[in-house]
């Protein structure tokens, strides 16, 4: 076994990191016949699962995620990338691991933040695609975030494999992202520009509760949503421990360039996953997941929400 290892923190989910793993692989002469395992959180999925995609043009890899996000979200479903300074994931590729080995026991050393933060990705699930689901989680908060009680063993299982069979059974269908597969990106098209405005200061699943938050609100405002189940979002947000509004220092302007002036030079409009009720996204016509919102329409929406306290 050769082990590599790389600084902690979405700053090193760079080309430079890759690099310099792909150069050890060189240099011992590892072969196509050798398996990349990623043991840790995201960003170690994510820039081994592209190093494994691109080496010799690729070499089967095995996911052992060790953070809730990574658990829940990252280590599922081939997205393998890294970032750069114009945007997150822009460079990578679609490579399925071969197996994902989850322990839930590895939870039990993460601190409270990144314990926290990735639980949004779990809500996500339920929101867009299981009531039940979300509702478990509303019920068992105060276990899940006390991480130490007896029955948490059997909690934190059961919420972690109703999850994976969720995000499995999406990418399954749509493994390219093609429709289906978008309605993943729930609260991620305000999260992500927010966690790029915030200089990777907010955690991504603080960035994507921020998201969800104000997507949740544009599902309201717009009709599709009743205002009780944008409410029931933003109570377990809350009870999550997790960032509701937009930061002070982050700006109407600075969102709408983000999410706009990209999206614009490539000739396109930023599109959102809108919900119906928990459990349940918004379809558009022909079956479509995502909408575009007018400019106009958007501005004053995240307006109205950096009003609120
Ligand atoms: N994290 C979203 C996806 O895997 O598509």
């Amino acid at each position: 076994v050769l082990l590599l290892d790389f600084p902690a923190g979405e700053h090193y989910k760079t080309r430079e990191t890759k690099q310099y793993l792909d150069e050890q692989l060189i240099n011992a002469r590892f072969e196509r016949n050798g398996t990349i395992i990623a043991v840790g959180g995201g960003v170690v999925g994510d820039v081994a699962g592209f190093v494994a995609a691109t080496y010799m043009r690729g070499v089967p890899y095995i996911q052992i995620p060790t953070t809730v996000i990574a658990q829940a979200d990252s280590s599922i479903g081939g997205k393998t990338a890294v970032d750069y300074p114009q945007g997150k994931n822009l460079i990578g590729a679609f490579h399925h691991p071969h197996s994902v080995f989850i322990d839930t026991k590895t939870l039990c050393t993460l601190d409270g933040r990144n314990y926290r933060s990735g639980f949004i990705e779990i809500i996500k699930h339920g929101l867009i695609r299981d009531a039940s689901l979300f509702s478990f989680i509303e019920r068992n908060i105060d276990f899940i975030l006390s991480h130490k009680d007896k029955q948490y063993p059997s909690i934190i299982t059961a919420i972690m494999t109703k999850n994976c069979r969720i995000k499995n059974d999406i990418v399954a269908k749509d493994a390219k992202e093609q429709n289906l597969r978008k309605i993943l990106n729930y609260g991620h098209t305000v999260g992500h520009a927010i966690e790029h405005l915030s200089g990777y200061s907010l955690f991504h699943g603080e960035a994507v509760a921020i998201g969800i938050a104000a997507e949740a609100y544009f599902s309201w405002k717009i009709g599709y949503l009743s205002e009780s189940d944008y409410q029931k979002q933003l109570n377990l947000i809350k009870k999550t421990g997790l960032p509701l509004r937009i930061p002070d220092n982050i700006s109407v302007d600075d969102i709408i360039d983000k999410m706009y002036v990209d999206k614009k030079a490539r000739g396109s409009r930023p599109e959102f996953v809108l919900l119906q009720k928990i459990g349940k996204v918004k379809t558009f016509a022909r079956g479509k997941t995502t909408t575009p919102v007018e400019e106009k329409e958007l501005r004053s929406m995240l307006s109205a929400l950096k009003k609120m306290k």
